[in-house]
């Protein structure tokens, strides 16, 4: 009594509560907390693929990834990669071990995969987009991509990795535990194998469930500031036309997608750290505990970009990152913020290696991140001081796939 399954494994109570280091053998709250965790499922929310905007707490891992085609790759063997990638998708998402791939390097006797045995699919979504650089490969006309998908301009104060930039295919996978989502990149990577290989792979964390008392709580960076406030909400009417590619759009095989924009910003972390609170608040224009603006109130309340301070100077300093950052300063430009935090030790140097995943999914990124990018650079965002933008990419995040269909049908059939 009190068993569950995880993953195809039977879970008694008291393994739970072993987990939790509680020697009540009934079946607690808490162990079902455990348990609701591993075996979550997230159902695709068609048109759009799960990722995006669902689920609404972002899981606790992540891992953003780009393949590149293999040089003379077919129009067949792409159709029978994502064809491959839709399958094992829908497979890892629900919680069932994938087939055993068939790919030009596996073994003729492939040893099982072991990795997740005992694991549960703990929320996993994998949501996959095209890139700049697929249109001229793979019988693709260079002419048929679509103007949000050119690559983005130079903006200054960047300083790109090209080796890790860019790439023919994007991958965002993310789920409650790091090695789901570890195995299930390597998954996609095994059916790949000969059409595709990872061109560069980053990994993320954002907060783990349980960590705070109010689930829906705003996350905080590493900078220790709220971050995603001001993000457009899934309940407000305007939010799908921000974030999702309208159903009517002249590019009919984007329809129901949305176009990411992924930049790794590293974190000035020890310039950072030696500024005064007063200063920190300044340079983004919001309360670091409260996350209130400057302008007053609490958390949400609207931002007053005209609001003053006693002395008649400006309560949002005019170089502060909300004020540039704002729909109202860059013609309504919008988009959805769902970044990971990133730990990797230290540079050569020996500050921290550290910093924010950004990930920003939006219907157009000319009218999201682009013109709010330029911004930020022209005006001398005051946060430029205290980051570093050291990759980036672009993909268009292809509609789910139509049931019995495939990922990017549309765009390949
Ligand atoms: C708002 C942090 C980079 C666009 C904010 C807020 C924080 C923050 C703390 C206020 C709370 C909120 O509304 O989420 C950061 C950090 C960054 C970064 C630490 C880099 C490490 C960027 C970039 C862009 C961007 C590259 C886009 C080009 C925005 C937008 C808002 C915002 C649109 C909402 C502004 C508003 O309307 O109030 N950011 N940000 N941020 N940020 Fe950033």
């Amino acid at each position: 009594t009190g068993a569950t399954t995880i993953g195809g494994v039977a879970v008694g109570a008291t393994t739970s509560a072993l987990l939790l280091n509680d020697n009540s053998t009934a079946a607690t709250p808490a162990a079902d907390v455990i348990t609701a965790l591993g075996t979550t499922t997230i159902a695709t929310p068609f048109p759009h693929q799960a990722g995006i905007s669902i689920p609404a707490r972002q899981q606790s891992h992540g891992t953003v990834a780009a393949f590149d085609l293999a040089p003379n790759t077919t129009p067949a063997q792409l159709k029978a990669l994502m064809q491959a990638w839709t399958a094992a998708i829908a497979d890892l998402t629900a919680g069932r071990a994938p087939a055993p791939g068939s790919s030009s390097t596996a073994s003729p006797t492939p040893a099982p995969d072991t990795t997740t045995l005992g694991s549960g699919p703990c929320s996993l979504t994998i949501t996959v987009g095209i890139g700049p650089s697929l249109f001229g490969k793979a019988g693709l006309d260079p002419a048929a991509r679509p103007p949000q998908l050119a690559p983005l301009p130079a903006f200054g104060t960047e300083r790109l990795d090209p080796a890790r930039s860019d790439g023919d295919l994007g991958v965002v996978l993310a789920a409650d535990d790091a090695l789901v989502v570890f195995h299930a990149l390597r998954v996609l990577t095994r059916a790949a194998a000969g059409t595709a290989k990872p061109r560069w792979v980053m990994s993320g964390f954002s907060r783990a469930p349980g960590s705070s008392p109010d689930p829906a709580a705003t996350g905080r960076n590493l900078m220790g500031q709220l971050d995603g406030t001001n993000n457009p909400a899934p309940a407000q009417p305007d939010f799908a036309g921000k974030v999702f590619v309208p159903a009517d759009a002249p590019t009919a095989w984007m329809r129901g997608g949305s176009y990411l924009v992924f930049r790794r910003i590293r974190m000035l972390l020890d310039s950072w750290d030696a500024q005064t609170t007063a200063e920190q608040e300044r340079v983004i224009g919001r309360h670091k505990d409260t996350g209130a603006p400057l302008s007053g109130g609490t958390e949400h309340t609207p931002v007053n970009l005209s609001g003053q301070n006693p002395d008649g100077s400006l309560a949002i300093r005019g170089d502060a990152h909300i004020r540039l950052a704002a729909a109202a300063g860059n013609s309504g430009a919008a988009m959805l913020r769902r970044g990971l935090s990133y730990d990797d030790g230290l540079t050569a140097d020996g500050q921290p290696n550290a910093g924010l995943l950004f990930l920003a999914w939006q219907a157009d990124p000319n009218h999201g991140f682009v013109p709010v990018q330029k911004h930020l650079t022209h005006s001398m965002d005051a946060l430029n001081r205290f980051t570093t933008h050291e990759t980036s990419a672009l993909f268009a995040m292809v509609p789910a796939p139509v049931p019995g269909g495939y990922l990017s049908q549309a765009l390949l059939d």
